[in-house]
């Protein structure tokens, strides 16, 4: 974890080099600046990548990222092109084929990177003990070779991880911005607490302070009652009874989150951000089950420890430097179906130092 921190508080810092030349000026959307930087946290942690993701122009990852789900989505609604015969040759289905292989390539690239590093590196120093230590990516370079997989399908393999790191907290950190800067109150508390546990000091996020933030967390978990993937989709292999209605074999049933989340029977302030929903005396009023941003059970995300100390150490570092504020209005505020709901229009906000 100590070496994770590292890679995140560098990152972090990488982050607040691109937000300088934004600082004082007019509003703009973060939304794509946090993509990078979270493609970068993950770069470096599994594959200890050299990548300079956040200030090279030409890497367009999270923008294919976003375009491959956004063709998925609308294929998903239109029966007629469920057919991989049909869709294929479809304008939709040439350009979805294009942009996996952009997405598939940076994988690839993910790959020649690591093993050019472990061939050049004879005699180990202990300079960078992430690069040397046994990553992620080598494990499944080794799982890949026992078992004949591709380059391609490792690369596969790897970019459901990157996916499902990077783009999941790079939408909740975007949400979180906005809320903080439309409920200046709330954004006020946190920047209280992160001023108690490092005052002025410049030093670096620790481990440590992770326990403090508990008011970042409340917020962290509010912003996923509301942002959270819509559903979980989940194969029946018992017949199940549910209101009466029994559910067959073979069905999949859809948990629908939004509706979950929004609850009035469990949730004092259904469709307000009230991050108090988290205060420990209403956690325990709740039932188990009501809140399911990483799901349960088996298939839970394995990220999610991983996600919130991702989440305090960028939103600190954020908060330390900068007061966050926004003109957009909450009524303007309109959400789409990604991986997570977003913010349809973008993040969109103003920063001023502080
Ligand atoms: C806000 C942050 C995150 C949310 C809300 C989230 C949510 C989820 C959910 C709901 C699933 C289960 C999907 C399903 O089976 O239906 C999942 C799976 C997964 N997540 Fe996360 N996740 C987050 C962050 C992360 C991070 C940071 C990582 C890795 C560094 C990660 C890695 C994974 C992986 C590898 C799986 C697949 C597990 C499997 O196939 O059994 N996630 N995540």
């Amino acid at each position: 974890m100590e070496n994770y921190q590292k890679i995140l508080n560098d990152c972090s810092q990488i982050l607040c080099q691109v937000l300088e030349k934004k600082c004082d000026g007019p509003i703009f959307n973060m939304d794509p600046i946090i993509h990078r930087c979270m493609l970068h946290v993950i770069c470096k942690i599994i594959a200890s990548s050299e990548k300079d993701i956040q200030l090279n122009k030409d890497v367009t990852y999270p923008e294919d990222v976003k375009l491959a789900v956004k063709l998925t989505n609308s294929r998903f609604g239109k029966i007629w092109l469920h057919s991989d015969f049909i869709y294929k040759l479809t304008a939709d289905g040439k350009l979805k084929k294009a942009v996996c292989k952009k997405i598939h390539d940076f994988g690839l690239e993910l790959i020649n990177e690591r093993r050019e590093f472990l061939n050049k590196i004879e005699n180990p120093t202990k300079d960078d003990e992430h690069s040397m230590s046994r990553l992620f990516l080598d494990q499944m370079m080794d799982y890949a070779k026992a078992r004949n997989l591709s380059d391609l399908e490792l690369s596969m393999a790897i970019t459901d991880v990157i996916i499902a790191g990077s783009d999941t907290v790079a939408c909740a950190i975007p949400y979180m911005i906005m809320m903080l800067a439309l409920h200046q109150d709330i954004q006020d508390k946190v920047y209280e607490e992160i001023h108690g546990i490092f005052g002025d000091s410049n030093r670096a996020v620790e481990q440590k302070d992770m326990s403090e933030m508990v008011v970042m967390e409340r917020v962290f978990k509010e912003v996923l009652r509301h942002c959270c993937p819509p559903h979980h989709a989940r194969r029946v292999d018992k017949t199940i009874v549910l209101r009466d209605v029994p559910i067959p074999v073979g069905s999949t049933l859809l948990i629908m989150l939004y509706k979950l989340h929004r609850d009035p029977q469990h949730w004092s302030h259904p469709d307000a951000f009230y991050p108090d929903h988290f205060l420990p005396e209403n956690v325990e009023k709740r039932q188990k089950y009501t809140f399911l941003p990483f799901t349960s059970g088996q298939r839970a995300c394995p990220g999610k420890k991983f996600s919130f100390i991702v989440v305090k150490t960028l939103m600190t570092t954020l908060l330390r430097k900068y007061k966050i504020t926004t003109t957009v209005q909450p009524s303007e505020i309109k959400h789409i179906i990604g991986f997570m709901l977003e913010i349809s229009d973008g993040c969109n906000v103003q920063l001023t130092p502080r």
